[in-house]
C-alpha cells in the first residue's frame, strides 16, 4: 500500500532537530520538511523557515498555508507558552504535550506538588515566594543544598549551593535582582542527591507508555564534571550500569505514576516524558522533570532506534502506545558536543567550520542528508551503515560558508558494538574537524566504559 508523503514541520533549531528530522527523512512516508527556524545541517534535509519557535501565530500562518500534515514541537519554551493548544485548536495536527502537560516542566513547583501527590521519590523540598523566609530556611537548614527558581531559565536556573553563603547569594539573584525575571517567582530548596545522573526517555500517548534505553548526559563544561553547567557536552546510551531491574523500579516508581498521575490531573501526557534521575543509595530519585525529547540525548537516541520515527509520533497521537512496538539497534551510541570557545559564558559566532566539507560539496564523514530542495546538489547521505553523523546545533550557512552561530556548534555522532567502539569513533571524527575556539569534553563516557 502507498500511504500519501506527509509535509512535516520542525520546531526549533538544534542538535535535537536535527537528529529528529533526519530521521524522519529516512521514513517512507516523509514528505517535504520544514524546520522553523532550522540550523546550517537541517538545510540540508529540508527548508529552513525563519520563524522563531516561539512566534505561534506565525507557525500557524505557515503551517496553514503550506498544509502541513504534522508538526513536530520539540523545544520546551513553545510548549510552556501553549503551542501544541493553539495548533489544535485551528485543526492542525501537532505532537507535543498540551501548556497544562508541559508544566511538568516549566514550573518545578507543580512538578514537585505532583510527585509527592503520586509517591514519586524525588529530592525532600520547600517552596518559597519570599526572599527573607528563604534565607531562613537555608541558614538553619543542611548544606549542599538546591536552589532552584521554579520556571524555564535557559537551563541555568539550578544552583546546586556548597556552602549557606552560596545558597542565599542564589536567593538574592533569584528574588532581588530578579535575573530569571518571572520564573524566578517562586524557588524549589531542596535536599542535595548524592549519585549517578541518568536521563530517561518515556513516550505516551496520556494512557500507556514505552521506555527508552536508558542515557546519560554530560552537564558541565569540563572534564571531571566540573565547571559551569551548559545544556548538555555529550551523551552515551545505553548504559551499561543500568541493568534490566533498574530500569523496571524506574518504569514502576517513575514513569507509571507519572503518566497515570497526569491522566488522573486531567492533563493527559502526550508525548515525551523525560525524568533527570540520580540512582541514589535509595533508589533512582527525580531530580526533575522534562516535557520533551532531552538535547543531546535525543542525538544518541535517532542513531539507535530502528523503527520509523513517524510511526512512533503517530501512535502517541492516536492512543496506540501500547500496541507499538519500538526497535532499537543492538548498538551503543555516544554523541559529543563540539563548542564554541567561551560557552557557557560569552563566545563569538561567525567562525568558518573545517572539516565537514563546504556544505556545497560531499560531507565526507556524512552529516547533512538529502537535501530535498536543490536535488541537484550532491550530498553524502549519512543513512545506514554509516557510523559516524555530525548532527548540526548552532551553525548557519555564511557567503557559502559553513559558520558557529551558538554556543553548541556540531555533535559528532557515533555508534559501535561496544560503547568503546564507539567512543573511539568518534573522537577520531573529531580530530578532522576544527573552528576557532573548538572546545569539547575528552572523557564523554568514560566512567561508564
Ligand atoms: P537542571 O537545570 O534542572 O537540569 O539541573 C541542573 C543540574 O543540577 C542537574 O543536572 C543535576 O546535576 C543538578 N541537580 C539538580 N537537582 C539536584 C539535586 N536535588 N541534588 C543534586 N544535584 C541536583
Ligand atoms: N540534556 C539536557 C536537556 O535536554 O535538558
Amino acid at each position: 500500500m502507498t500511504q500519501k508523503k506527509q509535509k512535516i514541520l520542525i520546531i526549533g533549531g538544534g542538535g535535537r532537530e536535527h537528529a529528529i528530522g533526519w530521521k524522519v527523512s529516512q521514513s517512507p512516508r516523509a514528505g517535504e520538511i520544514f524546520f522553523a527556524p532550522g540550523n546550517g545541517g537541517t538545510s540540508e534535509i529540508g527548508k529552513n523557515i525563519d520563524i522563531k519557535a516561539t512566534d505561534i501565530p506565525k507557525l500557524i500562518e505557515f503551517a496553514k498555508k503550506e498544509k502541513i500534515d504534522l508538526t513536530l514541537a520539540l523545544p520546551d519554551d513553545p510548549l510552556a507558552l501553549g503551542i501544541v493548544d493553539e495548533f489544535q485548536k485551528t485543526g492542525l495536527r501537532i505532537w507535543g504535550p498540551t501548556k497544562s502537560a508541559s508544566e511538568l516542566e516549566w514550573s518545578k513547583a507543580y512538578a514537585k506538588n505532583f510527585m509527592k501527590k503520586h509517591g514519586i521519590p524525588t529530592a525532600k523540598y520547600e517552596i518559597f515566594t519570599d526572599f527573607e523566609k528563604a534565607k531562613k530556611y537555608v541558614e538553619t537548614g543542611a548544606v549542599p543544598v538546591v536552589v532552584k527558581a521554579s520556571g524555564l531559565a535557559l537551563g541555568k536556573g539550578v544552583t546546586v549551593a556548597q556552602t549557606k553563603g552560596e545558597a542565599t547569594e542564589a536567593l538574592h539573584k533569584i528574588f532581588v535582582e530578579k535575573i530569571f525575571d518571572n520564573a524566578g517567582n517562586e524557588v524549589v530548596i531542596e535536599e542535595y542527591l548524592s549519585g549517578i545522573e541518568i536521563s530517561i526517555h518515556a513516550i505516551s500517548d496520556g494512557e500507556s507508555w514505552k521506555i527508552f534505553p536508558a542515557s546519560q548526559d554530560h552537564k558541565r563544561i569540563f572534564d571531571g564534571n566540573v565547571g559551569p553547567n551548559t545544556g548538555g557536552m555529550g551523551t552515551i546510551a545505553p548504559l551499561p550500569f543500568v541493568d534490566q531491574k533498574m530500569m523496571t523500579q524506574i518504569e514502576e516508581e517513575i514513569i507509571k505514576p507519572a503518566i497515570l498521575g497526569m491522566k488522573e490531573e486531567g492533563r493527559p501526557f502526550v508525548g515525551i516524558l523525560y525524568p533527570g534521575i540520580m540512582l541514589t543509595k535509595e533508589g533512582p530519585k527525580v531530580f526533575e522533570f522534562n516535557a520533551r525529547f532531552g538535547d543531546p540525548e535525543t542525538q544518541t537516541y535517532m542513531r539507535l532506534l530502528d523503527t520509523d520515527i513517524l510511526d512512533i509520533v503517530d501512535a502517541s497521537l492516536d492512543g496506540k502506545i501500547s500496541s507499538l512496538e519500538i526497535k532499537w539497534k543492538n548498538l551503543f551510541a555516544c554523541n559529543i558536543a563540539l563548542a564554541s570557545g567561551g560557552y557557557p559564558g560569552i563566545y563569538e559566532k561567525g567562525k568558518i567550520i573545517s572539516g565537514i566539507g563546504s556544505p556545497l560539496e560531499e560531507y565526507p564523514l556524512g552529516g547533512g542528508g538529502m537535501d530535498l530542495s536543490t536535488p541537484s546538489r550532491k550530498r553524502a547521505t549519512p543513512q545506514e551503515g554509516n557510523d559516524i553523523v555530525i548532527f548540526h546545533a548552532g551553525t548557519k550557512i555564511e557567503n557559502g560558508n559553513l559558520v558557529t552561530n551558538g554556543g553548541r556548534v556540531l555533535g559528532v555522532s557515533a555508534v559501535g558494538n561496544t560503547l568503546q567502539e564507539a567512543l573511539e569513533k568518534a573522537y577520531k571524527a573529531i580530530e578532522k574537524i576544527s573552528f576557532e575556539g573548538m572546545q569539547y569534553r575528552k572523557d564523554i563516557g568514560k566512567s561508564a566504559r
